[in-house]
């Protein structure tokens, strides 16, 4: 498939993975400049790819000095978002997620499954009658926010100022002027909204985190800020482009999405294929060698910033027969879209959730959904981490 941006900075996906393609033969572990004028080492093989995601003398707690996110937080917010657990090593990191995990269990991500399957439904009533939509903005944005919502215990009609501190974060400390104002709104309105539940709790995760937090006093109050700070941020975004991305790959070519239309039953193992063929997270988040570490065959020096690219080992041919086709019926072989690890996504039971009633919902009510406009017209915002559209427009009974 071939997309188009004048704003990309790698060009289009095409230009991207012939890139990456050359580096994983040619220099899979490659020192690579960014845009603040630090640099990494980029790493786009799959077997290091694994390595490096598992491999504990890489540190999230630790930035190399090049990549100090840290050092951008405004100073009134204070290590309010920085005390997560994907900011932290262990024992750290192993305490916070067990707290979050005690909390965030298998049976609460599947007892939303109704409320899901409803709140599609509702989506796609306000879509109905339009000649034409456009898909990020009326489905795949609001679906996911409102489901952490839901889960978080947040009223609904606060959720439209989430998107845009969300998206301003996301599009990370690169544009400095957004990030600071946007990431002290978020943490004053994640500070009201623990005191009011902590007067009038409720059965959502939020209440069970405070429960955890004052039965055990094992949560401080950054911990606890910075943890629903981490899961608005990563739940949102990620799953919002999971279902844009998936659908501008399946509406590519119209057998692909004729074939869900007719079998939805193969959506769980098509959902894992469109996650590897064009996964919204394109880099795990960056990394500090606590001491020189070889990796594939390059030794990184201590202190210096790493950067896996899921969207390269994803498609290494090591690893996937006919890497760079989407393979429907692709038989199952895992990818790491979502990490590997200890900071393996916390999320990824409810975000394939939510792709599946999301799919789902979409070929039931709308099996003649088309592209308003040719795939490679369609434009990409421009992320070093997050492969995310600027928008879907689609014809709905095509
Ligand atoms: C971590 C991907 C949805 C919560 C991660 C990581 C990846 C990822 C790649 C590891 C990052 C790293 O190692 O640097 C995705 C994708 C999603 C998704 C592709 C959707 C398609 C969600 C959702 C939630 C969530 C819905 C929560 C509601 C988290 C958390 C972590 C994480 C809390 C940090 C875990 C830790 O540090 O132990 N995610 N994610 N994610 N994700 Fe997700």
């Amino acid at each position: 498939m071939s997309t188009t941006a004048a704003a990309d900075p790698f060009g289009s996906a095409k230009e991207l993975h012939e890139v990456l393609a050359r580096l994983r033969r040619e220099s899979p572990v490659t020192e690579m400049p960014l845009p603040n004028g630090a640099t990494a080492w980029l790493v786009t093989r799959y077997e290091d790819a694994q390595r490096a995601l598992g491999d504990p003398r890489l540190s999230k707690a630790v930035s190399a000095s090049g990549v100090n996110y840290r050092n951008l937080v405004p100073p009134e917010v204070g290590e309010a978002v920085t005390r997560h657990m994907l900011a932290t090593d262990p024992p750290d990191h192993t305490r916070l997620r067990r707290l979050v995990s005690s909390a965030f269990t298998a049976r609460r991500t599947a007892a939303l499954r109704p409320w899901i399957e409803e709140l599609a439904e509702r989506l796609l009533d306000e879509m109905a009658g339009a000649e034409q939509v456009d898909l990020l903005d009326a489905y795949a944005y609001p679906l996911p926010i409102q489901v952490l919502c839901q889960l978080l215990g947040v009223p609904v009609e606060e959720q439209a100022d989430f998107r845009g501190w969300v998206s301003a974060i996301v599009a990370g400390p690169m544009d400095v002027r957004a990030w600071p104002p946007a990431i002290t709104a978020m943490v004053g309105y994640i500070g009201e909204l623990l005191e009011r539940k902590r007067r009038q709790p409720g059965d959502d995760l939020l209440s069970a985190l405070l429960a955890v937090r004052d039965e055990g006093d094992r949560l401080t109050d950054d911990e606890l800020t910075s943890m629903v700070y981490l899961l608005l941020i990563a739940g949102h975004e990620t799953t919002a482009n999971l279902i844009a991305n998936g659908m501008l790959v399946l509406l590519a070519e119209p057998d692909r999405w004729a074939r869900v239309v007719a079998a939805p039953e193969l959506l769980p193992g098509v959902i894992e294929e469109l996650l590897r063929y064009e996964g919204p997270v394109q880099a795990a988040s960056f990394r500090t060698t606590l001491e020189p570490v070889e990796l594939g065959g390059q030794l990184i020096p201590a202190g210096a910033s790493v950067l896996v690219s899921l969207a390269s080992a994803n498609r290494d041919p090591a690893r996937y027969a006919e890497a760079d086709q989407l393979v429907l019926n692709r038989p199952a072989v895992p990818n790491l879209a979502f990490g590997h690890g200890i900071h393996y996504c916390l999320g990824a039971p409810l975000a394939r959730l939510e792709a599946q009633v999301a799919f789902r919902a979409l070929a039931r009510r709308f099996p003649g959904i088309r592209l308003a406009i040719p795939v490679d017209e369609v434009v990409w915002r421009p992320s070093l981490l997050i492969r995310c559209l600027t928008g879907l427009p689609v014809t709905l009974n095509g």
